[in-house]
């Protein structure tokens, strides 16, 4: 008989507490309270509760749980019997039910996200969402079947490696099971017979003239599929593409070069949270692919199947990544390995999955010590023994100085940068990586995160950093995708991110517990301008965006109205009539003078877009978020002596004056103690030391994030007794 998949979403009862309500899954319990701010949105553990009845069965039959997302723990009860427990977020997880099954039965799922120091994530930009928030379903077999026991496996792995230069491919597929029954294995029409060695069987085939899945253009999907004489059958999709990273070339697909430029996406919706269902999955890639992105980072955990195979079928290369992240916990390694194992064996077939991230930022909040060290080494070693076929990577916090030792771990590194955001300017992008390039030419180096935040109600004919402006995202996105266009030896570039996420600590840029670097606003409703950017370098079809559309009111009377499009010339028409034909690379700058009421219309390429302005006397002070001083913060305002130094001086600054230096320094001797990577890698680290100088010492103390309001205020008391030469 073909094995059976029964839903088990429907009619659960949810207790939180003591209250319980009836609810079907997927489901978080955190939809609302982990979105709108301030960390105080329910972590703990609650309980789903269910009616189970004994499904039909023929003799020998065998059924399994299947759980395809509990965050972050879970145990299993049936009939109040413990059965299994799992921890890690992101991956599923199966338990085999046949001998406790009655005919009526309870089954109990308690899932737990509080706060631990075993299980990742624990410290993170994003909201540690709780509850059963994939599907949860019914697996009967016959008595041979494909194995559902090893790490929530589909039973069968597909590794094509192409031959470009014949293209051809050999294509191995493995399949474990119980017994010991023949296995037919069919391949692109071809069928061959394999009797298994202690459950596990190995076919081989050829396909000459193979069609290769080749990105965006042809993402040709192949199946393979394996059947048992007791009627079981699996099967697995899989492409025939062969990747390359190199240290001067950057990424190459089938052989040509394909740099990777993309964007991050995170797995939550407003109102939703990280209880997905397929429309919410299919419309993400609806919009990835009106981007034109080649590639996407699935950060910073193992999504959904379903989306892994829209990547498969879209030609959307990925970044796959376990949650190993901002803060090493040595009570941790054995949570890494199990979620990177599951990673692995869970999405092995997926051509679109190129590498393996082991880590984010790991250094952020924990010093490079053995320990950790010892743990990346172990996800190397897991990962190389897993698959020999994808290099593994890892993303790094801009602190983390280039000679860490760390970095000769992964195949291939990346880094994140902020410059131009949190701290220095924009050209320190450009900086880096080209020290970088210069010092490790024989070293892959990749761009994992950059972006700047942007709410699009606020509005700025000055934009500048930290404003939290549509304007000056936009502004900063120009010069990032130019900066990238001239590296083609960076592999991969992506966006952070594509949407705007919940990330429950952050009370920000208007609003409350969300990070808004997305291009795309958190519903998916608004995409902000430099979407359009990305649209007009990344996707063909002709285009012509206007952007400025919610700068409505202009207090100037000449004011920019700025173009994206990837025509070669756009024409300006104001209030119906033509204003200026402009020929440019993607970024059209134009001068208008206003007076009243105006439709302003661009034209290109047969395509045209539309906004309307107005002029008036006073700035709208809607259009301006009013920060809350990092120096208010620290004391009150007319405290405050500007004559003096405070917390809110670069460094440089700071080290200027030899007192105020001999504190921060200390301060830094003292941090270095602590965490033994900031400090160091300023000392011997010129490029770093430049960077670092930009930084304001609140921003750095607050990137370090472990040390206390008090001691900061503290610190600017005593700086503020020292008067600026
Ligand atoms: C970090 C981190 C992200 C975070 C981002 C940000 O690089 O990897 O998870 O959201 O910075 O600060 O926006």
């Amino acid at each position: 008989m073909m094995r059976k998949i029964i839903s088990l979403n429907q009619n659960w009862k949810f207790y939180q507490n003591d209250q319980y309500s009836q609810i079907d899954l997927p489901h978080t319990w955190n939809a609302v309270d982990g979105q709108d701010g301030g960390n105080d949105y329910f972590r703990g553990s609650c309980r789903y509760v269910r009616e189970l009845e004994r499904p039909d069965m023929e003799a020998g039959n065998r059924v399994f749980l299947e759980v395809k997302g509990a965050a972050m723990s879970a145990q299993v009860y049936l009939n109040d019997k413990k059965l299994t427990e799992h921890q890690g977020g992101y991956s599923a997880f199966r338990v085999e039910l046949t001998g406790y099954l009655q005919e009526k039965n309870e089954l109990c799922i308690t899932v737990d996200n509080s706060d631990n120091d075993t299980v990742y994530p624990q410290k993170a930009d994003f909201t540690f969402y709780g509850g059963l928030y994939r599907d949860v379903n019914l697996i009967v077999v016959p008595k041979e079947h494909f194995d559902l026991s090893y790490c929530g496996a589909p039973g069968i792995r597909v590794t094509p490696v192409v031959n470009l230069a014949e293209k051809s491919a050999v294509v191995t597929v493995e399949t474990w099971q119980t017994g010991t029954g023949e296995v037919t294995v069919t391949v692109d029409g071809k069928s061959r017979s394999v009797t298994p060695e202690n459950g596990h069987a190995r076919a081989v085939f050829e396909i000459a003239d193979v069609h290769l899945w080749d990105g965006i253009k042809d993402p040709y999907l192949y199946t393979a599929s394996a059947s048992l004489a007791s009627g079981d059958e699996i099967s697995a999709r899989f492409g025939c593409r062969a990747y390359t990273i190199d240290a001067q070339k950057g990424f190459l697909l089938n052989g040509r070069s394909y740099p990777l430029r993309g964007v991050s996406r995170h797995q939550d919706w407003k109102g939703a949270g990280n209880a997905l269902t397929m429309e919410h999955h299919r419309k993400d890639m609806e919009i990835v692919r009106e981007l034109g992105a080649n590639t996407l980072r699935l950060a910073h955990y193992q999504h959904a199947q379903e989306f892994y195979d829209l990547c498969d079928e879209n030609g959307i290369i990925v970044w796959a990544e376990i949650p190993y992240i901002t803060m090493h916990m040595k009570n941790g390694r054995e949570n890494t390995l199990s979620q990177m194992e599951e990673l692995i064996a869970q999405c092995y077939n997926h051509p679109s999955i190129a590498v393996w991230g082991l880590s984010n930022e790991i250094t952020a909040a924990s010093a490079v010590n053995e320990d950790l060290l010892e743990n990346h080494k172990l996800l190397q070693e897991l990962c190389r023994r897993m698959d020999a076929t994808r290099p593994t990577t890892m993303a790094n916090v801009f602190m983390l100085e280039t000679e860490s030792p760390i970095l000769d771990i992964p195949d291939v590194n990346s880094y994140n940068l902020y410059f131009g955001w949190y701290l220095g300017e924009l050209e320190q992008n450009d900086e880096f990586f080209d020290d970088y390039h210069r010092k490790y030419p024989d070293r892959p180096i990749g761009f994992s995160e950059y972006g700047a935040d942007a709410n699009p109600q606020y509005q700025s004919s000055q934009p500048e950093k930290g404003d939290y402006t549509e304007s000056y995202q936009a502004l900063y996105h120009e010069h990032m995708l130019e900066m990238i266009e001239k590296r083609p030896w960076l592999w991969a570039a992506h966006v952070w991110n594509l949407f705007d996420f919940a990330a429950d600590g952050r009370d920000e840029g208007g609003k409350h517990g969300e990070n808004q670097k997305g291009l795309v606003t958190f519903d998916r409703k608004t995409k902000k301008d430099a979407f359009y950017l990305y649209k007009a370098a990344w996707n063909p079809e002709p285009m012509v965006h206007v952007c400025g559309g919610r700068y409505v009111e202009r207090a100037e009377e000449v004011t920019e109205i700025k173009v994206y499009s990837n025509a070669e010339e756009v024409s300006l028409y104001v209030d119906g009539e033509l204003f200026e034909k402009q020929k440019a690379h993607r970024v059209f700058r134009f001068s208008v003078p206003i007076s009243g009421e105006h439709t302003i219309e661009a034209k290109a390429a047969g395509q045209s877009d539309t906004i309307k302005i107005r002029r008036v006397e006073q700035p709208n002070p809607a259009y301006v978020f009013v920060k809350k001083q990092d120096v208010v913060n620290w004391f009150d305002q007319d405290e405050f002596d500007p004559e003096c130094y405070s917390v809110s001086d670069t460094l440089a600054d700071l080290r200027a004056n030899p007192e105020a230096g001999a504190i921060v320094n200390r301060m830094m001797e003292k941090g270095a103690a602590s965490r033994g990577d900031v400090a160091e890698a300023v000392k011997d680290n010129p490029g770093l030391q430049r960077m670092m100088g930009r930084m304001t010492l609140i921003s750095l103390l607050k990137q370090a994030g472990d040390i206390d309001e008090e001691s900061i205020k503290q610190l600017n008391r005593v700086l503020q007794k020292i008067r600026k030469n």
